[in-house]
């Protein structure tokens, strides 16, 4: 059983630590907050120590993983300093996305996990529920035939304001992941971006992917619109046939292109996901399998290299909305221990 702590206790540390609390295969063992009247509350209702720093949590706690799940600037200016913090001292660590809003210490946090060869995984929850794992199926058997195209929709109601790249860099992580997922690395980006009425972030996006196999690819994002319609929607099209996966994982449908018979999978009223908070036991359950189990760390799903390859693509698109142009996404040697 794996001895973890939550660090940041707001929202989601709080989500996370009741996860590890329910899941056989994790020990909540303390948590952390530099906001102590957070921590405390937090140390309250799990009946755990709190600890208000990361420094005194790793001095006093032997532990065996960590979730970060600080924010920051763009929900991600405050993952570096602890994640690499515990990196450093040897732990595996699970860090909310984005990986951080500041590419160079994204590079860096993924850097310091491999030369350290401990595991660094990154919550993109999104693709962590039954039907991407079937869709994904149906990609690997062939069911679609050769890959051409995908289409992307992630849109929700988001009215804060911090930059003009909150939107792109603390949103569409999880956009683009699902992407990556069904069709494999993007090579170049084309986006065109514009701000609702009286907004400083670019609250919309239109972006056109080409990737490395070939496949083109087109992601529609914004925090404009109301999420209780429609959360994401994505569409994967082949040689023999396409599939629509509809709202994250309420219908996932097979249409084949030579027949007029459609496979329909729906989340079952019994079984099924019960809403959102389970894509993060999900994962985190998966999680916690791949550490326990040592899987090799090339094998870790939605590992941190993965969490930098999509905010990666985002500087990209950050970079073709002032080039006006397609821009080629910067890849990262991988060294693995
Ligand atoms: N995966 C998802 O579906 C999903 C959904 C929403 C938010 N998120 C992500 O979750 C993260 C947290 O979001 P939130 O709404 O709970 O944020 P929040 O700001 O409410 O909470 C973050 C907490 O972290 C603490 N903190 C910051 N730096 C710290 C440090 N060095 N050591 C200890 N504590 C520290 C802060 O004091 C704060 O209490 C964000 O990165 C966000 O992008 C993920």
């Amino acid at each position: 059983m794996l001895k973890v702590a939550v660090i940041g206790m707001g929202n989601i540390g709080n989500t996370h630590a009741p996860v590890y609390q329910a899941d056989p295969l994790s020990e909540l063992v303390a948590v952390c907050d530099i906001n102590r009247e957070r921590a405390d509350k937090a140390a309250q209702r799990y009946g755990v120590p709190a600890f208000y720093s990361v420094d005194d949590l790793l001095r006093n706690v032997q532990l065996d993983a960590v979730t970060v799940s600080s924010a920051g600037v763009e929900n991600g200016g405050d993952h570096a300093e602890p994640t690499l913090q515990c990196l450093e001292a040897g732990l595996n660590v699970l860090c909310e996305k984005p990986i951080s809003n500041d590419i160079e210490k994204a590079r860096e946090m993924v850097r310091k996990a491999d030369e350290k060869g401990v595991y660094f995984g990154i919550n993109l929850n999104h693709r962590f529920v039954p039907p991407a794992a079937k869709a994904k199926q149906w990609v690997t058997e062939g069911r679609l035939g050769d890959l051409l195209l995908i289409n992307m929709t992630m849109w929700i109601g988001n009215p804060n304001e911090t930059s003009p790249w909150f939107h792109l860099r603390a949103l569409h992580p999880h956009s683009l992941d699902i992407m990556r997922y069904f069709c494999g690395d993007v090579v170049r980006v084309h986006a065109f971006l514009n701000r609702a009425p009286g907004r400083i972030t670019f609250s919309n996006a239109q972006v056109n992917l080409e990737f490395a196999n070939g496949v083109v690819g087109h992601l529609t994002g914004s925090y404009d619109t109301n999420p209780r319609h429609n959360l994401e929607r994505c569409e994967v099209m082949g040689t023999k046939g396409r599939f629509v996966l509809d709202n994250l994982y309420e219908e996932l449908t097979l249409y084949p292109r030579d027949s007029e018979e459609l496979t329909v999978i729906r989340n079952s009223i019994m079984g099924g996901l019960s809403g959102f908070t389970a894509t993060f036991t999900n994962r985190i359950h998966r999680w916690l399998e791949q550490v326990s189990a040592g899987v090799p760390r090339d094998q870790l799903e939605a590992s941190g290299h993965e969490g930098l390859a999509v905010q990666e693509i985002i500087e990209a698109a950050i970079k073709s909305h002032h080039s006006g142009r397609a821009e080629t996404v910067h890849k990262m040697e991988t060294v693995t221990a």
